[in-house]
Order: C-alpha cells, then structure tokens, then sequence
C-alpha cells in the first residue's frame, strides 16, 4: 500500500511532475473501491445535488448535506486525501460564517482540507479558513455554482479581457493560501499558462492534458448519470446498461421461481 496522501505530498507530486488523481465520492462504498484501486484525492463534491439527488444544477445543496456525504467518504478511505466541497451560499455571506462552515467538514465529518469556488473575491475568504489550519482547494474557470451569471455551462476564458481575469483568479487563489486549486471549463493553452506560473497543483476538470492532475464525477466516468454529459467526460464504462441487465436478471429469476434457490434458502 502506497503512502497516505497528505496536503504537503500533494505539492511534492507537482514539483516531482507525478500526476494527481481526483474523483469524486458521496458514499462508504464508492469510496473504498475507489481508495482500494488508488485514487489519490476523494472529493466529496456538491455535484452530489445532481448525480445523486437528481436535482438541475448544485445550488441546492446544503452544509448538513454535504456533512453527511464527507463522513460516509472518510469511513470508507484509508489512503485517499478527502477534501469536502463548500455548497453555494456557505463561504460567500461572512468570512466568519466561511470559517465555521469550513472548521464542520474537518471537526464533524473528518475531511482533510476543503474547497470553494471563486477566485479574486474569494481571496480574504480563503485566506481567513487557511490561517484557521484549514486547508484550502481553489476551484476557477467554469464554476457551476455561478452557472445562472454565466447564462449555462459554458467554457470560460476564450476571449483575451476573460483569460486574463482567469490568471489573475488563479494568482489569487495561490497568493490567499491555497494548497491547489480546480481549473475548470477552460482552453487547454489557458490551463497549461496557469499550470506554469503556479506551484500549486492544478487538478483539472475539460481543462486539457497539462494540468497537474484530473478529475472527474465518478457517476459520468462510470456511465451512471446521463441526464446531461459534457464533452470532457471520458465514460470508462457502462455501469447503468450493467445494473440494468443485472436487475432485468433479478427480476426474470423471481418472475420464474428460479431465485432464491436452494443455496440461498436455508434448511
Ligand atoms: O462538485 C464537484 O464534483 C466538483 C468537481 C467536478 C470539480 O466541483
């Protein structure tokens, strides 16, 4: 078994040039074939409002939600970094009410670090939880809790005035404390800029090859959700056609009485 993943070994894998791994997890099951088959970082992600309580976007999503997806994820880790995600309206009212939210994912629910979205407005804010001892993970570019200002999900950083912002937002990110940060939605070049000037980790997310590692949601690499599959998902399988067959299977056996059979009765 390979070292426990730390903050401090996160860095070092950038400076030694070995990509990070990051996928997402709501659940003690997922996250334990995930951490046994080696996953660098398990982010409990607020994407959990749409692959798994089947709402439109991740503005829904609660603190206690999120609370209680972290400790599900911590209980089935042993290797993994797990980072719990900031839902929308947690971190953006107060710097203090930021703090609070962000000390619950580490004191209740046992995570390692936490992450937010948003770059340059977000600078005291991520300042303020890191000089609290709480690791901080950025997330720029495409951020879907500001999917409304954006007017959908839309790639982020194409024009000139937008890429710039985009660097100043990653500078900040970095400046403020941030032990990585998520680049998300953006021009492969734009990433690979970003990925040069910081020595933080990027984790990339439809940002191209050249960040410092990748993430996905574990539902769309998996093929379980497809309500809606952006480009950048690669689907490395296709477990919604295996549980259907699966079910299909469970469902004939009783129809025919051929389950339970006698190895699974009881004399
Ligand atoms: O909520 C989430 O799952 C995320 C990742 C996709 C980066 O923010």
């Amino acid at each position: 078994m390979a070292d426990k993943i730390t903050v401090p070994g996160l860095m070092k894998m950038k400076q030694q040039g070995e990509k990070i791994t990051c996928l997402t997890a709501y659940d003690y099951s997922f996250a334990r074939v995930l951490d046994e088959a080696g996953i660098d970082i398990l982010l409990v992600g607020d994407s959990v409002g749409c692959v798994v309580q089947g709402q439109p976007n991740t503005l829904a999503v609660t603190m206690d939600e999120m609370i209680y997806h972290t400790r599900l994820v911590v209980r089935g880790r042993n290797r993994a970094l797990v980072i719990g995600d900031m839902p929308f309206l947690s971190f953006q009212v107060s710097k203090t009410q930021a703090v609070q939210n962000a000390g619950r994912f580490l004191r209740e629910a046992g995570a390692e670090a936490i992450k937010l979205e948003g770059g340059v407005p977000m600078r005291d804010t991520i300042d303020a939880i890191v000089s609290a001892g709480i690791p901080v993970m950025g997330h720029i570019g495409l951020t879907p809790q500001s999917v409304h200002r954006f007017g959908g999900y839309k790639i982020q950083g194409r024009e000139k005035g937008q890429r710039e912002i985009i660097v100043r937002d990653a500078l900040a990110v970095q400046e403020a404390g941030a032990f990585a940060v998520v680049l998300e939605g953006m021009p492969t070049t734009l990433a690979k800029e970003i990925t040069e000037r910081l020595t933080i980790p990027t984790i990339g997310i439809g940002a191209g090859v050249h960040c410092d590692g990748q993430v996905l949601v574990i539902h769309d690499l998996l093929g379980l959700f497809d309500d809606f599959t952006p480009k950048f998902v690669k689907q490395y399988a296709d477990m919604k056609k295996a549980m259907a067959t699966a079910v299909k299977s469970f469902i004939g056996d009783v129809r025919e009485q051929k389950f339970p059979g006698e190895e699974h009765s009881f004399k």
